[in-house]
């Protein structure tokens, strides 16, 4: 694993580097829109060094997401694998259920402090929709979150939750109607309104949100170097996160970037298979190249149009990454693997049967590349999975999965009241 040989660090580079990340990232965007990111990138650059901002952001996020989330051991897993001890970070205890409301309270604050009213958002499984809408509520935001119309039916339950806290929700007719063509009516709405604040979900996007979104969610990585020290009296040996945008997975490396005992694990959604349009495996199977404001890897047909994507997990079935990501993968230092839809459905059975706990299937994408690698550590290694969210949300996927029947039965007994 390497670390670059100068006086920069990768985690100075991320943050200093004014969008650009080795070859990947800067702003590609109609000139409608320049003024308000240049004002977003000014703005973010001041408050990462105002104490007043970063004590509010603190305190938010430790008052209404109940900070610092659990860092809990698996030891029953652990056991049954023969290897590495498996830890888990919870961020599913966060309020509403996954890491996203981290980077939606630092960027709500933000957008309060530019004086804006109405917030835009776009949303894949349904979480950052969620956490964006919980936070303008209590924030006093006006806010419409797109979705494309695939994840609007297969999510339902975070729909619904979002309209209860008074966000319009839009489904997205176009496209494959997930989180590309959410994204893709953002941008729209954005340019109509530029007086607005794009609340973007992920490290992804032009500048300055890979950074910013970067910025936001490190308290995770920050979180687990302290409990893990406590705990397990040593630093990981190994950091795994699953990729969809690359929100959670920023959240957990950031802190370690410049440690090279720490390996770091990227783990994308293989889906049902190799082909185009079976899985969204950017790192491993994308090509460069430049598309909703940025340069990083995306998947594309033949003719460089964006290709289909699959996943069973709404949040990972995304066609891009974070230029960042796309930057450390180029240097070597985060390795990126793929779990397939089956093995993730596997992991949210096994965590649930032998530690307690209901995770989402975005990160069981990570728990499933865990239990690959685990047996071939020794005992005294550790694996800090991160728990990028809760299960809850995926009630009709995974019950489709596991008990057809009584779901079918339940469903019919619902038409009937
Ligand atoms: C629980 C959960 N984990 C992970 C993701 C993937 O996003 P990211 O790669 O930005 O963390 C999502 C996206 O919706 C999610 O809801």
């Amino acid at each position: 694993m390497q670390i670059i040989e100068t006086e920069t660090t990768y985690k100075s580079a991320i943050l200093n580097g004014k969008g650009h990340f080795g070859p990947y990232g800067g702003c590609y965007v109609p000139e409608v829109l320049m003024p308000a990111l240049e004002e977003m990138a000014q703005a973010f650059e001041e408050i990462q060094h105002d104490p007043i901002f970063l004590k509010e952001f603190q305190d938010t996020l430790n008052e209404i997401s109940g900070r610092p989330t659990a860092f809990t051991p698996l030891p029953r897993i652990s056991k049954r694998l023969g290897g590495a001890m498996l830890y888990m970070k919870n961020e599913g205890l966060n309020h509403t259920g996954a890491h996203k409301i981290n980077h939606c309270i630092g960027q709500a604050l933000l957008a309060k402090r530019l004086g804006k009213q109405r917030i835009i958002a776009e949303t894949g499984a349904g979480q950052h929709g969620y956490a964006t809408a919980a936070v303008c509520a209590r924030l006093g935001l006006d806010c419409t979150v797109y979705m494309g119309r695939k994840d609007y039916e297969r999510q339902r339950p975070n729909v619904y939750w979002m309209e209860l806290l008074g966000s319009k929700v839009v489904p997205v007719d176009d496209g494959s109607q997930t989180l590309n063509d959410a994204v893709i009516a953002a941008f729209k709405d954005w340019v109509a309104n530029p007086e607005s604040f794009y609340l973007l979900g992920s490290a992804v996007g032009p500048h300055p949100f890979p950074a910013m979104n970067t910025f936001f969610q490190k308290i995770v990585g920050e979180e687990i170097r302290e409990q893990c020290l406590n705990m397990a009296g040593k630093l990981p040996d190994y950091c795994i996160a699953c990729v969809g945008g690359g929100s959670n997975a920023m959240g957990i490396f950031y802190n370690f970037l410049d440690e090279a005992s720490v390996s770091l694990i990227g783990v994308e959604a293989g889906g049902k298979g190799t082909k185009p349009g079976e899985h969204a495996s950017k790192l491993k199977r994308g090509v460069e190249g430049i598309f909703e404001g940025y340069h990083s890897y995306f998947l594309q047909d033949g003719t460089g149009n964006i290709a289909a994507t699959h996943s069973v997990s709404a949040g990972l079935d995304y066609c891009g990454v974070s230029p960042i990501l796309a930057w450390l993968s180029d240097e070597g230092r985060i390795q990126f693997e793929n779990a397939s839809d089956e093995e993730a459905l596997n992991a949210v059975q096994s965590i649930a049967r032998e530690e307690g706990f209901i995770i989402a299937l975005e990160s069981a994408h990570g728990f499933a590349h865990a239990f690959k690698l685990a047996p071939t550590l020794s005992k005294e290694q550790v694996i800090v999975i991160n728990a990028s969210g809760r299960g809850e949300k995926d009630l009709f996927i995974t019950m489709r999965h596991f008990q057809e029947e009584s779901l079918l039965t339940y469903a019919k007994h619902l038409l009937n009241t």
